[in-house]
């Protein structure tokens, strides 16, 4: 007999995701963005994301189905992103999966938006490695994970104290006149940039904060630094070298997190690393990572850029993992929890 075939929905920020796999494979990863629509306002308006993803759920399904040449009759189980994220978006997705349940007669999994950024990874590099120490890095988290069971456990070790990775970025870029969000236009503006050209603060590094925060993030203050120091170009009416100061600002996020991670795993015995979340599609921290976790004697693991961002596919990824581990489906009336905990992976 094939495994299971699972239809995942993602709707928790400006992304409508439907992801469709069999078991590890992924058959299909539909798309579509509400990005465009919030550009002008510089961050996520959530009533203009719940309304695209009420516009864009249906032909998104159709797309995904099309796209893995299945039809809904053939899918054996539903997965949904129940939380945490922006409530209104969240109850689009979680309605358009119990909708689908219902009228397919199938199990509902509402699954938590962390655990599958860490699940999406087993499509490409193959089943998790048990325990493995998690880094999650997105527009609204920065977590240190410890994973012994995707499906089950997930114990947090720090996060962020104030702005997230993600967050930093799109407002750094804000800063830099780039465009929302951020991240990707950093990432490529510091290509060209000397990392070395400023030498901003690393948040929560300080043997004193080691003491209290030793595997917790904070942003903050790096960005306020970017500040002033663009603040005092402008005001000697200096031009701002907008690559170096790409390159120098991303170069101190990237080199906090490498340490953390790299320092949590090797606190809990642990060899291997994954990093996922939006900031994970970024290319010097995948090669930073990549180094320092080699140099320590450490495995990391990073999915493609694609799986990185919000999509269906990792809600599909996690709900293949809920079936394959025989672990009980949630009941029909499941609640969209815009402040799910990560150590509540289904609800
Ligand atoms: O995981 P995600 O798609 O949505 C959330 O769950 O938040 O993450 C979005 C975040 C945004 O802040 C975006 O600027 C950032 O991920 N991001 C990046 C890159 N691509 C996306 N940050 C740095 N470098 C990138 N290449
Ligand atoms: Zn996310």
């Amino acid at each position: 007999m094939s495994e299971p075939l699972i239809l995942g929905i993602e709707t928790s920020c400006d992304e409508t995701g439907v992801g469709i796999v069999r078991g590890h494979t992924l058959l299909a990863d539909a798309i579509a963005s509400s990005v465009d629509e919030h550009a002008r306002f510089g961050g996520v308006v959530p009533e203009v994301a719940s309304r695209a993803h009420l516009e864009a759920m249906v032909p998104t399904i159709e797309r995904a189905c099309e796209t893995a040449g299945v039809r809904l009759d053939d899918v054996d189980a539903i997965a949904v992103t129940s939380g945490p994220g922006l409530a209104g978006a969240l109850m689009v997705g979680v309605a358009a999966a119990k909708a689908l349940a219902v009228g397919l007669g199938k199990p509902i999994y509402g699954v938590n938006h962390l655990a599958a950024h860490v699940a999406v990874d087993q499509l490409e590099h193959g089943p998790l490695p048990e325990p493995c120490l998690a880094m999650l890095v997105s527009g609204g988290h920065s977590s240190l994970l410890r994973v012994e069971d995707v499906t089950t456990g997930v114990d947090p070790m720090g996060a962020t104290i104030d702005d997230a990775a993600g967050e930093a970025f799109d407002k750094v870029a804000r800063l830099l006149g780039l465009p929302f969000p951020g991240g990707p236009h950093i990432d490529r503006a510091a290509r060209e940039g000397d990392s070395v050209y400023v030498d901003f603060p690393r948040g929560l590094t300080a043997r004193k904060d080691l003491e209290r925060h030793r595997f917790d993030f904070s942003f903050s203050g790096l960005k306020t630094a970017v500040a002033r120091w663009v603040e005092a170009r402008e005001r000697a009416g200096e031009p701002v070298p907008v690559a170096d100061v790409a390159a120098s600002f991303q170069e101190a996020v990237c080199d906090v997190l490498t340490r953390k991670a790299i320092d949590a795993a090797r606190s809990e015995g642990i060899e291997d690393i994954l990093i996922g979340g939006g900031v994970a599609a970024n290319s010097r921290l995948r090669a930073m990572a990549e180094e320092r976790a080699t140099a320590a004697g450490l495995r990391v693991r990073v999915p493609r850029p694609g799986l990185c961002t919000d999509n269906g596919a990792m809600v599909a990824a996690l709900g293949a993992e809920m079936v394959a581990r025989g672990r009980t489906s949630s009941a029909l009336d499941l609640p969209a929890d815009s402040s799910q905990p990560v150590t509540s992976v289904l609800v």
